[in-house]
């Protein structure tokens, strides 16, 4: 018999799979059914906590499978030309239901997974594998309690009483290596910082010592590559569905050295942003927080072709008032290659669609369409000398179809030449000098989001590795970890590390040289 599904839904293992169109796009033929009604009580505590029972539905919240094993595997099997000189850490973070969701509540989507970090820590040729969840205010309460206590994504509303009030954030999205400390994010609460090498939570709540001026952050903030400052942004900044952005700089010790906050157009998901050497770029788009949706016991978000997206543009170090929002081609766009400005000309590169890609939030005005939801590099430019109010949008590489735009991460706030993108279980390689790319894949294997590595800390930009998962279908999934040398593609993997195992999904993925995981 069949189970009526009540709330959106998907398939989280399609999801967590290599190969996306958008990145919600495995979910073809899913549907978001609608929402789960309010919340109308929650389990009694005084009745003890529920078998820990996933459903066996893939469409339902970790149906699909879970992972949830905390693990250490020292000297992981190496095959190939490891290089014995790659010294750092490649760190993953994903989604990985801690516990499953109350019936009613079975609908929500992948992204309210609890936050499971591993690590592949690499050094003189040997790779150790140890995986840690994001220890934080949620994970410790449902621990405690050995259930759910949280409902839909970002929805406090569907809560269980008992942990009112408390951080609901999972720090399941992106993860990021700055002044000696891992700082994992998930775009609605402030970081939780790890310790980079053991993968204990040190602070479950990262406040940039009780300074953060916001109550959100973004699981995208960069590095100015130049003065080695952490610059980031958080939206719904002064509370739920709040038009507030607060933009600020850390400096290379983590202090906080610039704080404004500028108001959005309307309150919706603005997952990435760029930064130049002189502005920040932020990217709203219509994805948009939906009160009516929240109150019906929804996941926060509902997408509105009507709305139009916007590129907010601000002075760096100023006092936020310049900000000016441009409108241009309707895109939905989630993750930023690079971009840089030359004066007042400001350029920026973004995956995205030309409609939603996540289908399993709800759609206001028309059904998940998986075309419109193709993502295409897309480049964004708008002159501020101009006087207009509108920003041009070019599509770049139009051989190529892809997601999780990355570049030589010290490249970015300047020009730059090479770029990445998951391109449907491959690795796009954008060489935008020559104007040419390629696409790098192994039969049988679907790649997840890669990372570039430099060859050595000073390397020229583009020389050196791409690292990343790959899922070996032929295997069940089982994990390799794949390094591939830029300068030979030809050869396919220089080596890669051959898991027992499928290992924890991930949404993104971080690169980090010996220095960033030894200092203090
Ligand atoms: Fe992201």
């Amino acid at each position: 018999m069949s189970k009526e599904i009540k709330g959106p839904n998907l398939d989280r293992r399609g999801f967590m799979g290599a190969s996306t169109l958008g990145t919600g796009a495995a979910l073809v033929g899913l549907g978001a059914a609608g929402c789960a009604m309010a919340q109308e009580a929650s389990a009694n505590p005084a009745e003890g906590a529920p078998q820990v029972d996933f459903p066996e539905d893939p469409r339902l919240f970790g149906g699909s499978g879970t992972n949830r094993t905390e693990m250490d595997l020292r000297d992981c099997e190496v095959e190939g030309d490891w290089p014995k000189d790659l010294d750092g850490a490649f760190y993953r973070v994903g989604p990985d239901p801690q516990y499953p969701k109350p019936e009613e509540w079975e609908g929500d989507i992948p992204f309210d997974g609890e936050g499971h970090v591993s690590m592949f820590r690499i050094k003189d040729g040997h790779v150790d594998y140890k995986t840690r969840y994001a220890r934080n205010a949620r994970w410790n309460a449902q621990a405690e309690a050995r259930r759910s206590l949280f409902g839909m994504y970002r929805n406090p509303g569907t809560d269980d009483p008992s942990v009112a009030g408390l951080n609901r954030g999972t720090a399941n999205t992106q993860l990021f290596t700055h002044h000696g400390k891992l700082l994992v994010f998930k775009e609605d609460s402030p970081p939780v910082a790890m310790d980079p090498l053991t993968l204990e939570t040190t602070d479950p709540e990262y406040t940039f010592g009780g300074k953060l001026q916001s109550q959100t952050h973004t699981a995208h903030p960069k590095i100015d590559p130049l003065t080695g400052e952490f610059i980031s942004f958080g939206y719904e900044a002064n509370g739920f569905l709040s038009k507030d952005v607060n933009v600020f700089t850390a400096d290379k010790d983590g202090n906080i050295t610039w704080s404004v906050t500028v108001e959005a157009p309307y309150a919706g998901m603005m997952h990435d942003f760029c930064a130049t050497q002189d502005y920040v770029v932020l990217y709203l788009t219509n994805m948009a927080a939906d009160a009516d949706l929240i109150a019906e016991g929804g996941p926060h978000f509902r997408y509105n072709s009507q709305l139009p997206c916007y590129l907010g543009v601000l002075r760096r170090g100023g006092d936020g008032s310049d900000i000016k929002w441009f409108t241009g081609p309707n895109l939905f766009c989630t993750h930023v290659m690079g971009g840089w400005n030359e004066g007042t000309k400001i350029t920026v590169d973004m995956d995205g669609g030309e409609g939603n890609q996540f289908p399993f939030f709800p759609s206001l005005h028309e059904p998940w369409d998986p075309v419109k939801g193709t993502g295409y590099l897309r480049r964004f430019t708008v002159d501020l000398a101009d006087g207009g109010d509108s920003y041009e949008a070019v599509t770049i590489f139009p051989e190529i179809t892809g997601v999780l735009a990355r570049q030589d991460d010290r490249y970015h706030t300047l020009p730059y030449r090479w770029g990445f993108l998951q391109a449907n279980g491959g690795w796009a390689i954008i060489d935008h000098q020559e104007g040419s790319s390629r696409v790098f894949s192994i039969d049988g294997t679907s790649l997840s989001e890669m990372c570039f590595v430099p060859r050595t800390p000073d390397a020229p930009e583009g020389d050196g590795y791409l690292i990343g998962l790959g899922s070996v279908q032929t295997e069940g999934g089982r994990s390799d970890l794949i390094l591939l040398d830029l300068a030979n593609v030809d050869a396919g993997p220089r080596a890669r590390v051959k898991m027992p195992y499928r290992c924890v999904g991930q949404v993104h993925g971080w690169w980090a040289d010996a220095s960033a995981i030894t200092a203090a």
